[in-house]
């Protein structure tokens, strides 16, 4: 089976093609981050016009790369949700488009199952059932995941993501969006203990996580600086930021797999690229035994990659009636 996966929710269009037996033959990413970076934040409308540009000259050059052609599909992988109202219809209907043109199933795929699901492009590969994080700039949640399929929310923030609080701290300290890598970058200069930010909620019994609070006691820090702009200074704050992070993450990890008794824990979005959090995560599961996997780097942020492992994973699942009923008629006989 070969399958196309489209990604269009955010600000990246993401398209690749993955083949059941050979794996991933060919992924491309076009990122819009310079495009809204002089406006601090995505803006809607110029990422959908963006979508609509790239996404069919991305799918001819994955065919092209994998030296296949629009024919030997066999199904259209797409993220239907959550995201951007307008870019996620570009992406729909470009799938639906290629679907219904050559009589393909097209499968929907929940953003967040295609993250967690990216780390089966890894080597070694999780094997089920294990703990999942996701960790984007949108949510950060815990998830018992038995197999495929099936994903229990264990807990989840109650306030902002911690990718969120990446992007608010890295704007306090007068970085671009999006400011996780740069955040990142920057707390490697940083003195450790020089800033002892709040760990919200690192102690409660269960497994819900807050990170407005931190990011408002970085806000006061920088506020009440006589020299915000200090490079020391600024270090200091974002190696602040980032343990507070990494120490309510890492915490919340390993109470996640005591309370599940699993011993994989699989780390996925685009946090999950961020180099302090994998190795203090490595550090405590490996500690217990247990074992963690990360999507490939290149995979940890949107991508097509994961959309199509989801949906080719979906596609096996179905019988073959449940594949008739999302394959498009022919539509011209
Ligand atoms: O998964 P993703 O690409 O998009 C969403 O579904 O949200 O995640 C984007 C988030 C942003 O907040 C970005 O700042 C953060 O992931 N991010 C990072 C790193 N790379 C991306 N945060 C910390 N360290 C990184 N290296
Ligand atoms: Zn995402």
């Amino acid at each position: 089976m070969l399958i196309l996966g489209i990604e269009s929710s955010c600000d990246e269009t993401g398209v690749a093609l993955i083949d059941s037996s050979l794996g991933l033959l060919a992924h491309r990413i076009h990122t819009q981050i310079d495009m809204h970076r002089a406006f601090g934040g995505v803006v809607p409308e110029l990422a959908s016009r963006d979508h609509i540009r790239r996404v069919l000259a991305l799918t001819d050059e994955v065919l092209e790369e994998a030296g296949r052609s629009r024919g030997d599909l066999t199904a259209v992988a797409v993220t239907e949700g959550p995201g951007l109202a307008g870019a996620l219809l570009v992406g729909v209907s470009v799938a639906h488009a290629i679907g219904y043109a050559l009589g393909l199933p097209v499968i929907g795929v929940h953003h967040l199952e295609g993250h967690l699901l990216a780390s089966l492009l890894a080597d070694p590969a999780p094997r089920f059932p294990f703990v999942a994080l996701l960790v984007s700039g949108g949510h950060t949640q815990f998830m018992r995941v038995q197999r495929f399929g099936s994903y229990e929310l264990l807990g989840e923030t109650l306030d902002d993501a911690a990718g969120e609080a990446f992007d608010k701290t890295a704007q306090l300290l007068g970085m671009c969006y999006p400011g996780g890598p740069a955040v990142s970058a920057l707390a490697e200069k940083g003195r450790p203990g020089a800033f002892e930010f709040p760990r919200p909620m690192i102690h409660s019994p269960d497994l819900n996580m807050s990170f407005s609070g931190l990011k408002t006691a970085v806000l006061n820090t920088v506020t009440k600086a006589e020299h915000p702009e200090d490079p020391q200074f600024r270090a200091d704050v974002a190696r602040g930021f980032v343990d507070a992070v990494t120490d309510v993450l890492t915490a919340k990890a390993v109470r996640a797999l005591k309370k599940t008794r699993l011993s994989s824990l699989v780390v996925a979005g685009g946090v999950s690229a961020n180099k302090q959090l994998r190795a203090a995560l490595t550090a405590a599961v490996e500690a217990r035994r247990g074992k963690i996997f990360f999507p490939p780097l290149a995979l940890c942020t949107d991508n097509g990659a994961m959309i199509a492992v989801a949906g080719l994973k979906r596609l096996e699942a179905m019988t073959e009636e449940e594949r008739e009923a999302c394959r498009h008629r022919l539509a011209f006989t």
